[in-house]
């Protein structure tokens, strides 16, 4: 997620939806739908039928089809209906052990698949069970196929000689035309078989479209025969720990996935990242950037200052042959350029950038991004294809014929509409947000044109983005479902948000839990992380308890004490453990024998102040308060993440603590620990003393030091202030003074707002 990080303090966040249902007509009109469409039905059959998304229009009748060996299928004649006719035989094979006959003569007992002409509606389907047959009727084979989609869902989960059907009649489209998802596979790589996998979930649940966001500041992943040294050095990256990460995808395992998605509805967007977003390309061809040294493959997020150079052809000349390959590869009739948070301070200073920038007499570099953005334009066009970007491509004016992919909020979306584009709603969809602040309920309730009443028509749908700073493989579907579920239904069935639908939604949600077990889908909780670890002192506050808040069932927790990594053999408990000892513990989540997330660190150290009496000057302030103000002295240390829990912050004023150890007390030495996160507007205190008392009223200073904090440093650290008592002297009151360092400075994106300070321990030994 800091591909556009969200600062402390900060109060405009597009990632922080508002999960508000605004739409109150729509509401009504909704209710009135649902009593419309169970009228006509028996309600008790009707509680049978749990398809997600839910279609538009469904009667249910008592009785069933029997679905045995007996029973044909029939289908068009033509490629798509032969591969249709057998994708759905290759299912029931697989979830039902029932191998279907093609059809021969006879009517009776068949699956027949059919295009009518008189559906409209270019993915609207009609599906029909009664106890003689079932009919899927469609104006066109996407429609054919999302109707197969719907007869999977009705079959239950297990292989017998025969099944049974409930007796259906839907008529069913989606009311939005675009409903998306992307992957980034740049920040965490995804393998073939990973990327095939979720196709199957998302064409399960009618998503149609696929965005393949394959390139970034953090690994390029497509290869291009024309430039091979994009994935021989673009495509790996050297972590802090030595590590060599990355991977990309071959031409030949694109063909696959493309291909692998068109036969289950699903068109691929790729993505290619310009002009900013682009290290990994420039690490591999440096003579693209206007400084032309040598960089790395990044390895830490953020919005980096390499950029193509614009003021250079050949940057044209590699970027058009680029595409030239994708588009081969590709058959959508869109490619996304990205175009998304480009810094301008490189064209600021290049002299060929500057001198494009006159000649072309441009007011500024907004205007060179424009000119980049339009000249690509025009490049795909001659190509026969549509430019995506992200909302900033408006920044210095676009072509109306782009497609904006509004993230940072509906102010952007209706900049877009007026100036006459067509959008696609991200915004609010962003899965790197906490489950707390998106949770399910939230991706069901919201409607991507609630903003857009006025331009509605040119809403084309939208997108939910899992961005990977932070997914992987291993945790990336506890992030994606059940959230994708309830888009995917959001998105189908515009109108129905109420609380009434939502609640109807969860009750046939529960129903496909075991077939994702089945699937060996790593699904999340709906409105929690799976599960939350917290370390506290004991009551006898000679120890520690490691605690887990579980989000789903069947969790198990396992750990270790020793620094080693945990496995499912390591000791495991299910709410809690008494950890008797300092040391490094390390817990991670297990669901059916299998990792389910990385496992967490807590650093544990005994001192003498464990548990002892703290009085703060100052409070903390909201929201990193929510530890106590024994956080200081728990033994617990924090890691760079601002939001792990264990720090507390102040902002606009200084952190002052007294600790009392009860009796004079011989001290050898007193560390503070501070954290620096300037992306988060967390910089480290200007001056940190420390100083001692027996009585609490006199004071003896020991330490009085300055720290330099460098607010453009973008990587989080932690700060360790020491201090060794020579003499080792008693003292029964410990005081630590850390001051602030004020307003952040001009370089830094929150220029004048006041800094965060952070502390997390306190420790005497
Ligand atoms: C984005 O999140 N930077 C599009
Ligand atoms: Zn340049």
């Amino acid at each position: 997620m800091l591909a556009c990080p969200t600062p402390v303090g900060v109060t405009f966040n597009p990632r922080a939806a508002d999960p508000l249902f605004k739409n109150f007509h729509r509401a009504i009109r909704a209710v009135l739908a649902l009593g419309l469409m169970l009228g006509a039905s028996s309600v008790l059959a009707a509680s049978v039928v749990t398809i997600i998304p839910k279609p538009q229009q469904m009667s249910v009748s008592d009785g069933h089809f029997v679905l045995d060996a007996r029973t044909r299928i029939r289908a068009p004649h033509d490629k798509r209906g032969i591969e249709i006719a057998n994708f759905l035989r290759a299912q029931i094979l697989q979830q039902n052990g029932i191998r279907l006959r093609d059809s021969a003569t006879g009517d009776d007992h068949r699956i027949v698949l059919q295009i009518d002409p008189a559906i409209t509606g270019d993915e609207a389907y009609r599906l029909q069970i009664t106890t003689q047959g079932i009919r899927i009727t469609a104006a066109q084979d996407r429609g054919l196929f999302w109707g197969v989609q719907s007869l999977r869902q009705l079959l239950p989960l297990k292989s017998a000689a025969q099944v049974e059907l409930p007796l259906v009649d839907i008529h069913d489209q989606p009311a939005f035309g675009y409903r998306g998802t992307m992957l980034d596979v740049s920040r965490h790589f995804y393998p073939v078989a990973f990327v095939k996998k979720q196709l199957d979930l998302l064409s399960y649940y009618k998503i149609n479209t696929f965005h393949w966001h394959l390139t970034d500041d953090q690994g390029w992943r497509i290869e291009i025969k024309k430039y091979p040294r994009l994935t021989q050095v673009g495509a790996w990256r050297t972590e802090a720990d030595g590590r060599r990460y990355g991977g990309f995808y071959t031409q030949a395992q694109i063909r696959d996935v493309v291909d692998y998605a068109r036969q289950r509805n699903i068109m691929i967007i790729p993505e290619i990242e310009m002009p900013g977003h682009s290290t990994a390309a420039l690490a591999a061809y440096p003579e693209l950037s206007c400084t032309r040294q040598p960089l790395k493959v990044s390895t830490t997020w953020g919005v980096l200052k390499d950029i193509y150079c614009v003021g250079d052809d050949s940057t044209f000349t590699f970027l058009q042959n680029v595409i030239d390959e994708v588009i081969v590869l590709f058959p959508s009739p869109y490619v996304h350029i990205g175009g998304d948070e480009v810094p301008k301070d490189r064209w600021k200073v290049c002299a060929s950038c500057q001198a494009l920038m006159h000649a072309q007499g441009l007011k500024d570099e907004e205007g060179l991004q424009s000119y980049f953005i339009k000249r690509m334009h025009r490049y795909l066009e001659s190509r026969g294809k549509t430019l995506i970007g992200w909302d900033e491509i408006l920044e210095g004016g676009a072509d109306k014929t782009a497609v904006i992919e509004v993230w940072r909020g509906d102010a952007e979306g209706n900049k877009a509409l007026a100036n006459g584009n067509r959008i696609i709603n991200a915004s609010p969809y962003y899965l790197d947000t906490a489950m707390a602040k998106l949770g399910t309920a939230t991706m069901y309730r919201l409607d991507p044109a609630a903003s857009f009443a006025a331009h509605r028509d040119q809403v084309l749908g939208a997108e939910a983005p899992l961005w990977s700073e932070y997914a992987d493989p291993l945790n990336a579907e506890t992030r994606l479902y059940p959230r994708l579920q309830a888009f995917a239904e959001s998105l189908w069935t515009a109108g129905q948000r109420d609380d009434a639908n939502y609640a109807d939604f969860q009750r046939r949600l529960q129903a496909h839990y075991p077939q994702l077990d089945k699937l060996r889908v790593a699904y999340g909780a709906a409105e929690s992380n799976v599960v939350d670890y917290t370390v506290a002192l004991n009551a006898q506050r000679n120890g520690w308890q490691l605690r887990a808040r579980h989000g789903l069932d069947g969790i198990s927790n396992h750990y270790t004490v020793n620094g080693g990594e945990p496995d499912a053999r390591s000791p495991g408990f299910l709410d809690s453990v008494d950890i008797r000892r300092p040391g490094i513990v390390k817990v991670a989540p297990y669901r059916d024998g299998r990792a389910y997330d990385h496992p967490q660190t807590f650093t544990l150290i005994g001192q003498l102040a464990l548990g002892k009496p703290i009085r703060l000057g100052a409070p903390p302030k909201a929201p990193y308060n929510v530890a106590t103000d024994q956080a200081l002295l728990d033994g617990v240390l924090g890691g760079t993440d601002a939001e792990g829990g264990a720090w507390l912050g102040w902002q606009g004023t200084d952190m002052d603590a007294t600790i009392d150890l009860g009796q004079p007390t011989s001290i050898h030495s007193i560390d503070a620990r501070f954290l620096q996160d300037s992306e988060s507007w967390i910089l480290l205190p200007k001056r940190v003393l420390f100083s001692v008392s027996d009585d609490g009223q006199h004071w003896t200073t020991w330490h009085d030091g300055k720290l330099t904090a460098d607010p453009e440093d973008i990587h989080a650290s932690v700060r360790t202030v020491h201090f060794a008592n020579p003499r080792s002297a008693k003292a029964r009151y410990v005081r630590i003074d850390a001051v602030r360092y004020g307003a952040l400075p001009p370089q830094h994106p929150g220029v004048g707002h006041e800094a965060w300070l952070f502390a997390d321990e306190i420790l005497i030994h």
